[in-house]
């Protein structure tokens, strides 16, 4: 094998699919095996790879497999397994260094291992070179050792594995040369970190960059409620500078695999290692968390205004999912939402093209007809493109907009 990629998620599939397209052979280990079968059946379970796709791949030479023995001999070795966060909230590498530990029982001299796993400055250096060292072979000499944040953006049409900038600090300048030449054959620009730390440090800036600002729009879009600003307005109009401002938005709070985890990564380093908190971070955090509970009580504060008490009234949810346009549904704020719905009484249902049901504490929650279905109120959490927005306004008796993108009578927004 040119490349084997180990988790074959959000991250590793697409990477399979581009180094199978620029001719490499790849093989994929995974300990799902659901995944795997799937996968060998022409199947896919990640929103941005398609069945055809995945065909295309098999026809390719795709080979996945449940089997670590499919690294042996192999040049590169990337890994894309999940790093979630512990119950106390602290870094969870458990996937990390398993993913390590079968690479270290194949490692052979010359060969490059490369993590994409999101973590926090210093496991390449700290968790993954001493465990793959265990094989007797010395990083940077004997074989290569890089790190290479995965940018990926689910569901966005334009920017995808081949076009978005690829960053890879290398163990060594060796390292990050090998590192910068393998994906150079299938991502059309390559930067060089000054090392593996820098490569860590830049992936949890962005994402650390983009949760404090999403915070500050949210605990602004609370507090311009209380003053009767319109918020939404105020950011359009921000947003016409052409320089030295970016435009976030505020939401029900925040979802996904990265934004709400990665942040931690960083914050648990600070501490653990300088003793401090990272302020920036945890107040995001706390302000972030906090936006389910609030849209709830604005939910009940417009139930008030119609006379209606949150206990026994009919709540639409419409949108689910932690993003637009695609059905991954990790961290999603609609959870916590409907937690607190159902606490206070609420008769809930949903509706979301992409999710055929959905439970919620164990308890199914009713899926219904159509996003214009009646209710007393309808609470829009995610705006799929194929939702009419003008029809749900004209239908909704009242409704609760989280996301700015609906005027109207009877339309709040956040
Ligand atoms: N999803 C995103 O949008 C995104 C974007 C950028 C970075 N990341 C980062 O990429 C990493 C992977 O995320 P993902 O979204 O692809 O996860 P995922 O859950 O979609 O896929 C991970 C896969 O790894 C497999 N796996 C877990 N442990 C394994 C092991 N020890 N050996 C072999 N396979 C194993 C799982 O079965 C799963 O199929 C994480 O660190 C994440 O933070 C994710």
């Amino acid at each position: 094998m040119d490349l084997v990629v180990i988790g074959l998620g959000y991250v590793g599939l697409p990477l399979v699919r581009e180094a199978c397209r620029a001719g490499l052979r790849v093989g994929g280990l995974d300990r799902d095996p659901r995944v795997v079968a799937g996968l060998t059946e022409g199947l896919s379970h990640i929103d941005d790879v398609s069945a055809a796709e995945v065909t295309e791949m098999l026809e390719a030479g795709f080979q996945p497999s449940l089997d670590e023995a499919i690294m042996d001999g192999a040049r590169t070795v990337v890994i894309c397994v999940p790093t979630p966060l512990s119950e106390d909230g602290g870094p969870d590498l458990t996937a990390v260094r398993g993913a390590t530990e079968a690479v270290a029982r194949h490692l052979a001299p010359g060969m490059l291992v490369v993590l994409e796993s999101t973590t926090y400055p210093g496991t390449t250096d700290e968790v993954v070179k001493p465990l793959l060292e265990k094989s007797g072979l010395v990083a940077g000499e004997e074989f290569h050792l890089a790190f290479s944040p995965e940018r990926i953006d689910p569901g966005n049409p334009v920017y995808g594995v081949h076009n978005t900038p690829k960053i890879v600090g290398g163990l060594t300048p060796a390292c990050a040369s090998l590192a910068a030449a393998f994906y150079g054959k299938f991502v059309e620009r390559v930067v060089q970190a000054k090392g593996t730390r820098e490569a860590e440090m830049a992936k949890l800036l962005e994402n650390t960059y983009r949760h404090v600002n999403i915070a500050l729009v949210n605990e602004m879009a609370v507090f311009c409620h209380e003053l009767g600003i319109d918020l939404w307005d105020a950011i359009e109009c921000a947003a016409t500078k052409p320089f030295g401002f970016q435009a976030f938005r505020p939401g029900p709070g925040v979802g996904g695999h990265c934004i709400p985890i990665d942040p931690n990564y960083l914050s648990y380093k600070v501490r653990a290692e300088l003793k401090h908190p990272f302020r920036f971070v945890e107040l995001a955090q706390e302000i972030n968390s906090r936006m389910p509970g609030y849209v709830v009580d604005r939910a009940a504060e417009l139930l008030n205004t119609d006379a209606k008490a949150m206990n026994g009234a009919k709540v639409l949810l419409l949108g689910v999912t932690y993003k637009n346009d695609i059905a991954d549904q990790r961290e999603s704020p609609a959870r916590p939402i409907a937690r607190k719905l159902l606490q206070r009484g609420a008769v809930l249902s949903y509706h979301d093209p992409y999710v055929d049901s959905w439970q919620v504490d164990g308890k199914d929650i009713r899926r219904a007809g159509s996003p214009t279905e009646q209710a007393d109120l309808t609470i829009l959490l995610q705006v799929h493109s194929e939702y009419d927005l003008d029809s749900i306004a004209a239908n909704a008796h009242l409704l609760f907009d989280t996301r700015g993108k609906i005027s109207g009578d009877s339309v709040y927004p956040l």
